[in-house]
């Protein structure tokens, strides 16, 4: 089935139902807030915003709207969830970053902070490349299921140890497209 009727307020997946957990408004206003925090920070220090691939497409530009300064921005792709549900606990680079990072301001972009394990690798890469400062900014948090020790810099929104869709995060590289997020529904 190709078909996805992105105006219900659930999306089934074979059998399984994933229903309606943050509404694009909430996310927007949320957003919001998130751009004015690091908008107060950043203003004098032409940060780069880097995002980590896909998931944080639809989140990196959405907040990048709301910078009123001056920025850069690029993008790196990591890979750690094959296709399925579960982290495979293995991390992968599998696009580098263009821009030189040293005595830069970084400020890395995720869609969701699961085990934490992503951005302790992203850490130690960028570490390397003594750049002036590094924070993170993510949409999704699990606190429940963090494994790694990571620092957080801004939170959208801390969540439940669940399996959530839409807004640029997949299930099987599905579901990108959605403008809310969904939750897998027991
Ligand atoms: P971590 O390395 O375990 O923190 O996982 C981070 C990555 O796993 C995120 O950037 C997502 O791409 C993916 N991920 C974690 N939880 C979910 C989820 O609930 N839905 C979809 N992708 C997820
Ligand atoms: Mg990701």
């Amino acid at each position: 089935m190709s078909e996805l009727d992105i105006t219900q307020d659930f999306i089934q997946v074979g059998n399984e139902k994933f229903v309606l957990y943050l509404s694009e408004a909430k996310i927007q206003e949320r957003i919001d807030q998130l751009g004015e925090e690091i908008s107060k920070e950043y203003k004098t220090k032409l940060p780069i915003f880097i995002g980590v691939l896909n998931g944080s497409f639809m989140f990196m530009s959405d907040l990048l709207k709301r910078i009123n300064f001056n920025c850069e921005v690029d993008f790196f792709k990591l890979s750690s969830y094959g296709d399925e549900k579960i982290s495979s606990g293995k991390v992968k680079m599998l696009k580098e970053l263009n821009a030189d990072v040293t005595d830069r301001h970084l400020i890395i972009v995720e869609d969701i902070v699961d085990s934490g394990l992503s951005i302790s690798y992203i850490e130690e890469i960028f570490k390397d490349h003594n750049p002036a400062s590094m924070k993170v900014v993510t949409l999704l948090s699990k606190p429940e299921s963090i494994k790694y020790k990571v620092k957080i810099d801004y939170i959208g929104f801390e969540i439940p140890n669940k399996f959530v869709i839409g807004y640029g995060l997949d299930y099987a590289q599905k579901y990108r497209n959605l403008k809310s997020i969904y939750v897998l529904s027991e």
